[in-house]
């Protein structure tokens, strides 16, 4: 019997699904017996390095790990994410009122608005960008203003362009740097822009830095507080997941400004009960330990860039190489949309890729590839793109 009670309204306004046709497409290609190649999820396929799960197995053991964590993170993991931080960038933080942990920054990033944003209000957020950022803030009521990342401003929001009305009635804006799904990098300079605006107009920033650490060629992204005045507006989100290959552990964390953190914990200890404390002190390894994981890591999605980057290029497909991330943002061929293209790859060549549109109108004209498959299935991924002659 179907359920007689409408579902709310947020759920309603929600915008379509744009994965739809591709998903269908997906399971008529796999129902054909397809060896698919799927380089469409951003979910790295390594596993998490062997002492930070035997670290997680000795806590998971201990008793005292089984009862309710706090809200706002263990001590000894803020005071862990604090160290990281001044080694990794120089920043000074105070692990008791300027690290919060979350249960993966995803579940920060949808909760920051409950904290700040009220029906009306508005929130800066990136087209193409992480769908969180948008649905977060509709969730709480607010309305989203999309900042188009363009090829022509290095992917970086133009915030000269954005109306002083709307700047005015905005109080919160996301940024994320390295970027999903274009890849780009930004610079100190820009972050200083953004500190000047955000302050100019009275704007909370949170800068999402989850794909810091996943640089390549020895890129090392700068974080947002490094700037000067950023940590009197802003927060930082990060995230074990992509470092050490934990995105199923759900653990990440936000610093920066204390009163912003203090409203997300506030947020948090109404809604949630922190993360298991035995995946907080796998946490404090991972972050505190031997950081040759991370390199190796950075080894592995660097060789699986050059083989894609070279052969989309000897394909005749136009793609940066990417600095930073495990994404190419390529460009679709004349005549084709982003739908249209990815439809190509997946009947024409058994290839899953994203739909750049998916992400925000301004991702139109554009595929997302993950390289999250080992070297030998991103070379079978070339020749087959190679013989359909897109
Ligand atoms: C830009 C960005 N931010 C945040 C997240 C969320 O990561 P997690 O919740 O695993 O920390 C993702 C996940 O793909 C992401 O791409």
């Amino acid at each position: 019997m179907k359920l007689k009670i409408e579902k709310a309204e947020r759920l309603k306004r929600l915008p379509p699904y744009l994965f739809r046709e591709i998903d269908r497409q997906k399971e008529e290609v796999r129902a054909k017996g397809v060896d698919l190649i799927d380089l469409g999820v951003g979910d790295p396929d390594l596993p998490t390095p062997g002492h930070i799960i035997e670290a997680a197995n000795r806590a998971a053991s201990d008793p005292a790990n089984h009862q309710y964590p706090s809200y706002s993170g263990m001590r000894d993991f803020n005071a862990a994410v604090a160290g990281w931080y001044q080694r990794r960038f120089g920043v000074e933080l105070d692990p008791g009122t300027e690290v919060v942990t979350l249960i993966g920054s995803k579940e920060g990033i949808a909760h920051i608005p409950l904290a700040f944003i009220d029906p009306g209000d508005i929130a800066l957020v990136a087209s193409p960008g992480y769908p969180v950022y948008h649905i977060g803030t509709q969730f709480a009521g607010g309305e989203p203003y999309f900042m188009d990342l363009l090829k022509e401003n290095g992917f970086l929001p133009d915030l000269e362009s954005i109306p002083p009305g709307v700047a005015s009635k905005a109080k919160m804006m996301f940024i994320n740097y390295p970027n999903n799904p274009t890849s780009a990098v930004a610079n100190k300079d820009f972050f200083e822009s953004v500190v000047a605006f955000a302050t100019e107009y009275n704007i909370i920033v949170c800068h999402d830095a989850a794909y810091s650490e996943m640089t390549y060629d020895g890129y090392e992204p700068p974080s947002f507080l490094e700037v000067d005045g950023a940590k009197s507006i802003g927060i930082e989100f990060h995230s074990l997941s992509k470092t050490y290959n934990m995105t199923g552990w759900r653990i990440g964390f936000a610093v920066g400004c204390a009163d912003v953190i203090s409203g997300l914990g506030q947020v948090k200890s109404n809604i949630d009960s922190g993360a298991f404390q035995a995946v907080q002190i796998a946490g404090i390894t991972a972050l505190e330990g031997d950081q040759t994981c991370v390199e190796e890591m950075r080894q592995t999605y660097q060789e699986r860039r050059d083989i894609l980057v070279a052969g989309l290029r000897s394909a005749g497909l136009s793609v940066e190489k990417p600095s930073a991330t495990f994404y190419l943002w390529v460009e679709v061929p004349q005549g084709y949309t982003s739908a249209g293209f990815a439809g190509l790859l997946l009947t024409e060549a058994g290839i899953v890729t994203t739909p750049g549109n998916g992400f925000g109108a301004a991702g139109e004209g554009y595929i997302r590839m993950a390289l999250t498959v080992d070297r030998d299935r991103i070379r079978e991924a070339v020749k087959r793109i190679e013989g359909i002659g897109a």
